[in-house]
């Protein structure tokens, strides 16, 4: 058997993100999550969360190792990962109480950064809630070296991928119905955003 796909920034972050997620998703129901890589979050948040289903999704080329992992945590409320490319209109069926997504809005392009934010309103249910981990420029300005550095190194690889600005994200939620509740700090100079879906 191939060894699972790991990520070392997710076992260094997914207890600080817990404890976000934990003030949160206090009630039953579906989180989608939006990019989930390795599956390493999915399997350690579902685990902590039995009252939620956690639905993993990402493109179509990482789903066999997602699944590989999804398939031996046996939890379940982790039902398969389902393909969704933020790009595309067809996203999985049914209204969700949260939507999750870490360091995600710096890997795809600018482009698909756009479609993310109507995608997920459509998903949410009323008040329900998008958390966004990862980091974040403000007022053009990178909260530090290191992260300047990530930027530069990103775009070598893919001129449309890059830290994004918090101010245009914030814009773009809010044209579709998006609240700004939180931006927490979080280690390793990144932060986690809480929105809130409105009307
Ligand atoms: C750096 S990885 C983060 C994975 C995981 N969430 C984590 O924190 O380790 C970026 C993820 O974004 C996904 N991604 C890139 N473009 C996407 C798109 N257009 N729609 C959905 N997911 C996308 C990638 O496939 C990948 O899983």
């Amino acid at each position: 058997m191939e060894p699972l796909p790991f990520s070392q920034a997710c076992e260094n972050n997914k207890t600080f993100i817990l404890e976000i997620l934990q003030r949160h998703l206090t009630s039953h129901g579906r989180v989608l999550e939006i990019g989930s890589g390795t599956g390493q979050h999915a399997e350690y948040f579902a685990a902590r969360f039995p009252d939620l289903t956690w639905l993993c999704t990402d493109l179509a080329e990482n789903l066999p190792g997602l699944n590989q992992r999804i398939l031996q945590a046996a939890l379940p409320n982790l039902p398969a990962a389902v393909e969704l490319d933020v790009t595309r209109h067809d996203w999985p069926a049914g209204k969700v109480r949260a939507v999750f997504s870490a360091n995600t809005l710096h890997i795809m392009p600018a482009s698909a950064v756009k479609d993310f934010f109507p995608g997920v309103a459509r998903q949410l249910e009323t008040d329900g809630l998008l958390l966004v981990y990862g980091p974040f420029k403000y007022q053009g300005e990178f909260t530090t070296e290191s992260n300047a550095r990530f930027d530069q190194w990103l775009k070598a690889r893919d001129p449309a991928s890059g830290i994004r600005d918090f101010e245009t994200l914030i814009g773009y939620a809010k044209e579709v119905g998006l609240e700004l509740l939180e931006d927490n700090a979080m280690p390793a100079n990144n932060q986690l955003l809480v929105w809130r879906r409105t009307g």
